[in-house]
């Protein structure tokens, strides 16, 4: 019988010359999210992530600052684990090149490789000299026709190279082009974008050069046994991480698991900066040293903002723990899947982060799960109605009245499908699909209308059980980008807060009569990125001064001043319920953009509660706390009476949650 199937995925290694940036967090989040989706479909993962911290550039940073060598990379590698928490990053292991266990899986398979024979049996490490254009931020020699000119200048970060000169071991990678060829042509080393396997195999078939593998210039790194004047090339010491993260050195059982099995898929996440190292140099490595190579690489593309590729040497980078701090982890991970396609370059935008933010999250997500909650809340007593008896192919029930198609089952496994392909947008556009569909069943079907005919009482529990199914699974598919959105959804339905796996993919779960949490807000508005300090006081004019007698005062009209006194602001009603005993008042949660409010407000003749969620309306925010019928109500709504009943004030566009009324 073979194994049950294992995945193994891993991000790049990050050099800790400096702390993480937006770049960085994307291909951690995507590793972190598709780990995440296989755990849900029931497999069996393990994330692999780590520091970078031998070579050079390191040693250069460490000295410029004034710190021990070993203390400086501590101390970054520390930042980047940190921002990983707070990312809510769920990692297996984190190496460091700098770990004992990391050094003796290095020591070992350099041992391998000096007694390995290449294909055509000659040594697969040999030494001779070496003399090129190295550029230390690469930590790599540079062909000259790659240099930028005058000054030699590296293309990447645009600093001199140094002609060096020096006696090295070399890898014979020339050795390996047809069986490099071969894997990937096959199919059985699998690299996606096509174009950045259509460029590797360009590459083979200029023909591979071999490359050296020590360096005699730099001090930090792990001593060549043969020579311990050299080091070992930092990017063969880099590569190595994969391996001994596993413990390859002591033949452990997770690298029998994840990576020396049949049934393992070794899936490397990286950048296209780094597709030779990862694609040609690390196969040919492991293939001679007799270690399985990895099967699977996929390449992300750039970030760049307004255009160029954001690094610490362009001086544009974007701070993520920054982010994380004012938006919280979610939004942060959303946007960065969400907005451009994986494989692809894309140009990061404030404002699109801020449009996506209020459009996808607020809006779509955020009133969808706070109205159905709301109506659970006013119709159900707060508790799962009545689970329907509903034909196993429509579950959820909504599909059939739009005419799509799609059953449960083929919806989910779209989704998952498209995240296992590391179509992060797809697979979340799928769901925001849904989600789109379910708020415009919500309008369509009215349950509010339903309510009000007491013989109508199934049809009303038969909605709100598959509309609440459809939240949870909505919840459930969102969970491996937003972890933490999904659990508190989760406890708004009244269900523990755990990571879901296979089973919570099926139709049905929540348990009818079960009570339901509390509701709570999901993703407040964002306001244009405008902090409270761009806020503009209102302006009240300079008295006029007069040698005149002052007119006299006129009772019926107030200054601008009075006027200026009150603080008027848009409000988005976040849920609304009927006060207990009350014919006319309703109890609101306002979304004042930096707070939420609890209003209440005279309406309840005029509008039913579930009719005013996601409506924007005028609110008097500086008044004084009241309770009314024993409820606390801190502000209040501007309605005009017409016969007695309210007509809600609200705006002739889009007004963002606590905007000024002026
Ligand atoms: N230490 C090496 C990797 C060794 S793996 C055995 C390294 N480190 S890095 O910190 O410079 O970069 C790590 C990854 O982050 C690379 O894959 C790189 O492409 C990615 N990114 C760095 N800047 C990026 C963007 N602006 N956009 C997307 N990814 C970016 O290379």
């Amino acid at each position: 019988m073979s194994a049950p199937r294992t995945y193994l995925l891993t991000t790049p290694i990050y050099y800790v010359n400096d702390v993480p940036h937006v770049g960085h967090a994307y291909t951690t989040i995507a590793a972190d999210a598709l780990t995440r989706s296989r755990r849900l479909r029931g497999e069996d993962a393990f994330l692999l992530t780590g520091t970078d911290e031998h070579g050079q550039n390191i040693e250069r940073t460490a000295r410029e600052k004034g710190v021990p060598t070993q203390q400086y990379c501590d101390q970054v590698s520390a930042v980047f684990r940190a921002l990983w928490e707070t990312l809510d990053i769920r990692y297996d292991r984190f190496i460091r090149t700098t770990d004992d266990l990391h050094v003796r899986g290095v020591l070992k398979l350099w041992d391998r490789l000096c007694g390995a024979k290449t294909p055509d049996g000659r040594d697969a490490i040999y030494t001779g000299t070496y003399a090129g254009w190295y550029c230390p931020r690469c930590e790599e020699f540079k062909d000259e026709d790659e240099l930028k000119q005058p000054g030699n200048l590296c293309p990447i970060h645009e600093l001199p190279s140094e002609w060096t000169e020096e006696e090295n071991f070399f890898f014979r990678l020339s050795a390996y082009e047809g069986w490099l060829r071969d894997e990937i042509v096959s199919g059985r080393f699998r690299i996606d974008p096509a174009e950045r396997r259509n460029e590797v195999l360009g590459v083979i078939n200029q023909g591979l050069k071999d490359f050296s593998v020590s360096r005699a210039r730099v001090k930090w790194g792990i001593p060549v046994p043969q020579r311990p004047d050299h080091v070992l090339y930092v990017w063969f010491d880099a590569l190595s991480n994969y391996i001994t993260a596993l413990d390859y050195a002591g033949d452990g059982p997770l690298y029998k698991k994840y990576w020396d099995a049949d049934s393992a898929e070794r899936l490397h996440l990286i950048g296209k900066d780094i597709l030779r190292f990862h694609c040609l140099y690390w196969p040919a490595l492991l293939e001679a040293a007799g270690v399985r190579p990895p099967n699977r690489e996929f390449v992300q593309g750039w970030i760049t903002k307004e255009g160029k590729k954001l690094s610490k040497t362009t001086g544009n980078v974007i701070d993520p723990q920054a982010l994380v701090a004012r938006h919280g982890p979610d939004p942060v991970r959303y946007f960065l899947l969400r907005e451009g396609s994986y494989g692809q370059d894309w140009d990061f935008a404030d404002q699109a982060f801020v449009g996506r933010y209020n459009s996808d999250l607020a809006n779509d997500l955020g009133n969808l799960v706070s109205r159905a909650l709301t109506m659970l809340a006013r119709y159900c007593e707060g508790k799962v109605p009545t689970r329907p008896a509903i034909p196993r192919e429509r579950p959820v029930g909504f599909e059939e009245d739009l005419q799509v198609p799609a059953t449960l089952e083929g919806r989910i496994k779209a989704v998952l499908d498209r995240y296992e392909a590391l179509e992060f947008a797809g697979a979340l556009s799928e769901v925001w699909s849904w989600i789109g569909q379910l708020n415009q069943r919500i309008v369509v079907i009215s349950p509010w209308e339903i309510a009000k005919d007491p013989a109508r009482r199934e049809e009303l529990d038969a909605f709100l059980y598959r509309l609440l199914e459809a939240v949870r699974l909505v919840a459930v598919l969102v969970f491996p980008v937003m972890p933490r959105a999904a659990g508190r959804i989760f406890r708004m339905l009244g269900l523990p807060e755990r990571d879901p796996g296979r089973e919570d993919l099926s139709w049905g779960r929540l348990p009818p009569g079960a009570p339901l949490g509390a509701i709570e807000p999901l993703f407040p508005r964002i306001e244009k990125e405008r902090t409270v300090s761009d806020e503009k006081p209102p302006q009240i004019p300079p008295p006029v001064e007069t040698t005149q007698a002052a007119p006299p005062p006129t009772a019926d009209k107030i200054d601008i001043a009075d006027f200026a006194r009150l603080e008027l602001r848009a409000g988005r009603v976040q849920s609304a319920e009927k006060v207990a005993g009350s014919k006319k008042l309703v109890k609101l949660q306002v979304d004042l953009g930096s707070e939420v409010r609890q209003v209440v407000a005279g309406i309840a003749d005029a509008y039913a509660p579930e009719s005013l969620v996601g409506k924007t309306v005028a609110v008097v925010a500086n008044l004084k706390p009241a309770k009314l019928m024993g409820v606390d109500s801190n502000g209040m709504v501007l309605a005009a009476s017409l016969d007695g009943k309210a007509v809600l004030c609200t705006f002739d566009g889009e007004v963002p949650p606590g905007t000024r009324i002026k």
